[in-house]
């Protein structure tokens, strides 16, 4: 089955490419490498495109007669998204709108679309399941809700079929030490820390700790790229059943873990002692998110293996890169 990887020389895009092209699919990445990194694509075949350049979009549906599209590419930094709004907007919203009219007119009807835990804003219960009412409260989290709405327009309209993947934190490094997480500017907790441990930053700040939580840092719920990208590969198996409905899955490990106790993580398995410091709060940032994993286990069958967060941290602190 040929699929076209869009922001395949991301972080996430990358382990997927590498996942798929391993699983036997033939796989072209699509990326303009804005963010991504032509080296990390290491698998199946390269095309450099901007998903705002609808005339070259064409021409790779006509070159490739892709028959589904996984679509990674977007800019995904909260803090970024409530200073730039037109930048994501632009990028995330008309980017893929172009990718959806190409994909349609070239009968391309299965598209695996990746949004995120920023869809639902503060949240009203534990664990955020799919029905939670979706209120995103920074710039990114709309951008993407936006395209969840056209999507399913397109399924009426287009019979476009789809899979919604909300990812809550994205974190580790794949097994083999091959791909890393690799962002420019970096503004990812984990990798911060990492920065710190290995002597490149003098500390780690902490954004924010009087938030309404136990010890007043906020708390996410991380899971490893590896788990990410094997729920896609069960969203293609899914998708390829006609029988079954577009719908949409929250993944995460529904376990939190507050910015302390990451930190304090880090510090137990590498064994190493670093500086840390309180600044004030990021704009943009709910207090906590944690997802029900429970709609994705049941129809995915989706289960997590890195399910712990010294299993993920591991994963990073034993990476030789
Ligand atoms: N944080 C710090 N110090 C830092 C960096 C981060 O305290 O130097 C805190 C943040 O405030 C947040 C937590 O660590 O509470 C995690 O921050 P990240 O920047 O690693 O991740 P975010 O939660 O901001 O965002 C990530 C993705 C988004 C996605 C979101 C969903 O980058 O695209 O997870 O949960 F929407």
């Amino acid at each position: 089955m040929k699929i076209f990887i869009v922001g395949g020389a991301g972080y996430i895009g990358s382990h997927m490419v590498k996942l798929a092209f391993l699983k036997g699919y033939d796989v072209i990445t699509i990326d303009n490498l804005s963010t991504g990194h032509r080296d990390a694509v290491k698998y199946g075949k390269f095309e450099e495109c901007d998903i705002l350049d609808k005339e070259k979009l064409k021409k790779l549906f006509d070159k490739y007669t892709p028959e589904l599209v996984i679509h990674f590419a977007a800019f995904s930094i909260v803090s970024e998204s409530m200073n730039e709004p037109y930048k994501y907007y632009n990028n995330n919203v008309l980017g893929t709108l172009n990718l959806l009219k190409v994909m349609i007119d070239n009968n391309c009807k299965k598209i695996i679309f990746s949004s995120t835990a920023a869809v639902f804003g503060n949240p009203e219960y534990l664990p955020i399941d799919e029905k939670h009412i979706k209120r995103p409260i920074n710039s990114y989290g709309k951008s993407k809700l936006m395209i969840e709405e056209i999507l399913t327009d397109f399924e009426k309209a287009y019979g476009l079929r789809y899979v919604i993947l909300r990812y809550f934190n994205a974190c580790g490094h794949d097994k083999d030490g091959e791909l890393i997480e690799k962002h420019n500017p970096e503004t990812h907790l984990i990798p911060l820390i990492m920065q710190v441990v290995n002597g490149k930053r003098e500390k780690i700040d902490i954004y924010g700790t009087n938030y309404n939580t136990e010890d007043g840092t906020c708390i996410r719920d991380y899971i490893h790229v590896e788990d990410l990208c094997e729920a896609h590969l069960k969203s293609i198996f899914y998708l390829n059943n006609m029988k079954n409905k577009s719908t949409d899955f929250n993944l995460g490990n529904s376990k939190g873990f507050s910015v302390l106790k990451v930190i304090e993580t880090i510090k137990n398995v590498t064994n190493i002692n670093f500086k840390v410091k309180e600044s004030k709060s990021r704009e943009g940032d709910p207090s906590i998110l944690i997802a029900s994993n429970k709609k994705a286990k049941e129809i995915l069958d989706f289960v997590p293996k890195y399910d712990s967060i010294e299993s993920i941290i591991k994963t990073v602190v034993n990476c030789k890169n």
